[in-house]
């Protein structure tokens, strides 16, 4: 890594972004999230040993590494600090290295029963992951929101918390039929967070641009993935932030030309958890395949099976021009070994080309595919990109062409050492 980066998810999340951050994090100086919340999961195997983040950088598995948390993330503090407390069990060291901006938005006890409510009313249900995601940005956006500095001074917090109650309960209560949330069960609640969480809370803008001018190199954790973006995504069956590189300036506060590289990580084939298109999703049968021959296809946050599909290279190239991308990472290259053929889409058949406009458009594309041949030598064990089966170099090559962008990396294996690197 030779310029601070931001790593991207370039289709619905779950493309291993946490892998390859780890990865990349023992060469930057500091690791920083800048979008999202508790609905992400970014697994990292490392020393035999398995960590799943949810709000905590990736780069926290790494001893003494600056992990950073921005502005642009909600915060839900009692999933943070159960999540402090599994990674200590783990044996590793949160205190002096984790800062949190205190503009961070607070997910509040009541966003997550509005988003499960409005989830169980069926009908135009996301499919979210029940984190109170949509519901903390709305407010954050409807400038409502109760945010991780305001915990600072605990009447302001208790004033916020009593005037959005008053429209939180009036919804719950009237329109979703459900319980509604307890003031003072909140305020019982909340009165531990500021003394834990105030160590923790730093000008974290000021904190990376000083480390930046200094020369140090920042790797910048994106959440989700390009297709989940709230602008870019296949609206409205995404997330709720920008989870695009350009989320990276808005959610740390930095300028543009911080950004030194965009990495976007794509798996070899596609998945997607919650509703929403899917132009080329597998049939049930062929996606229960995959699902089993890759033994984890299932989200690490909701435990939901993960729907699969082929790789598909519009949704790439897209990708690739929406974040700028220069560089690739492609994972799970050894879940296609030993399938004799594979496809990979390349048109959905739009008159004029381009890229559909609307969702009801890109749901009812007629997905043109190519026929690629598979390798029956296992890749699993390869770490060098000259020893890759002849046609797995081919497909890698065939996606190189198709969405305009070179191949810097490769992994084979959800472990740090099953990886390719390429110069
Ligand atoms: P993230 O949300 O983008 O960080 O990805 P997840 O952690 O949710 O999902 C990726 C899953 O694939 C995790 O279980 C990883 O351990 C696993 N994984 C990552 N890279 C590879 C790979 O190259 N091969 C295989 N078989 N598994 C991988
Ligand atoms: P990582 O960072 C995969 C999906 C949900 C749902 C939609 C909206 O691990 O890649 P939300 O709870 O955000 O309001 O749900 O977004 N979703 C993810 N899918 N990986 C994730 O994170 C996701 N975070 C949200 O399944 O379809
Ligand atoms: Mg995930």
């Amino acid at each position: 890594m030779k310029k601070s980066t931001v790593v991207i998810g370039a289709q619905w999340g779950d493309e291993g972004k946490g892998k390859i951050v780890d990865l990349l994090a023992r060469q930057a100086d500091a690791v920083a999230r800048f979008q999202g919340g508790a609905n992400a999961g970014h697994t990292v195997k490392a020393n035999g040993r398995e960590f799943v983040l949810h709000l905590l950088p990736s780069g926290i598995v790494h001893p003494k590494k600056p992990c950073f948390i921005g502005n642009g993330v909600v915060l839900d503090p009692p999933s943070l600090m159960e999540e402090i407390a599994q990674v200590r069990s783990q044996g590793i060291k949160v205190d002096g290295r984790l800062k949190i901006s205190p503009l961070a938005n607070l997910t509040m006890p009541y966003h997550k029963m509005l988003d499960k409510a409005r989830e169980a009313q069926g009908a135009g249900a996301i499919g979210t992951t029940g984190r109170g995601i949509g519901p903390s940005y709305i407010d954050k956006v409807g400038r409502l929101g109760i945010r991780v500095g305001d915990l600072l001074q605990f009447d302001v917090f208790a004033q916020k918390l009593r005037e959005n109650l008053k429209e939180k309960n009036f919804l719950l209560k009237n329109y979703y039929k459900v319980s509604p949330a307890s003031y003072e069960a909140i305020i019982k609640e909340y009165r531990k967070y500021p003394a834990l969480l105030k160590p923790y809370m730093a000008d974290v803008s000021l904190l990376l641009n000083q480390l930046m001018a200094s020369g140090k190199k920042v790797l910048f954790e994106g959440a989700q993935g390009t297709f989940l973006d709230i602008d870019f995504g296949t609206y409205p069956f995404v997330t709720s932030s920008s989870t695009i590189s350009g989320g990276a300036c808005t959610g740390l506060g930095i300028g543009p030309g911080s950004v030194g590289s965009v990495l976007l990580v794509a798996k070899a084939y596609t998945t997607r958890v919650g509703n929403g298109p899917f132009p080329a999703e597998f049939d049930p049968k062929m996606a229960d395949f995959i699902r089993r021959r890759a033994g984890d296809e299932f989200g690490r946050t909701t435990g939901r099976p993960r729907r699969c599909g082929w790789f598909d290279a519009v949704m790439v190239k897209r990708a690739v021009q929406v974040n700028g991308a220069d560089q690739l990472a492609v994972t799970k290259l050894d879940v296609l070994d030993g399938m004799k053929q594979i496809k990979i889409a390349v048109s959905y058949g739009i008159k004029g080309g381009g890229y559909p406009w609307t969702t009801e458009e890109l749901s009812c594309c007629r997905v043109k595919y190519i026929t690629l041949p598979g390798w029956d030598k296992p890749t699993g064990g390869i770490r060098s990109y000259g020893q890759l089966p002849a046609n797995a170099k081919k497909y890698l090559q065939t996606i190189e062409k198709l969405t305009g962008v070179k191949i810097s990396i490769v992994s084979v294996g959800p472990d740090r050492e099953a990886t390719i690197f390429r110069a």
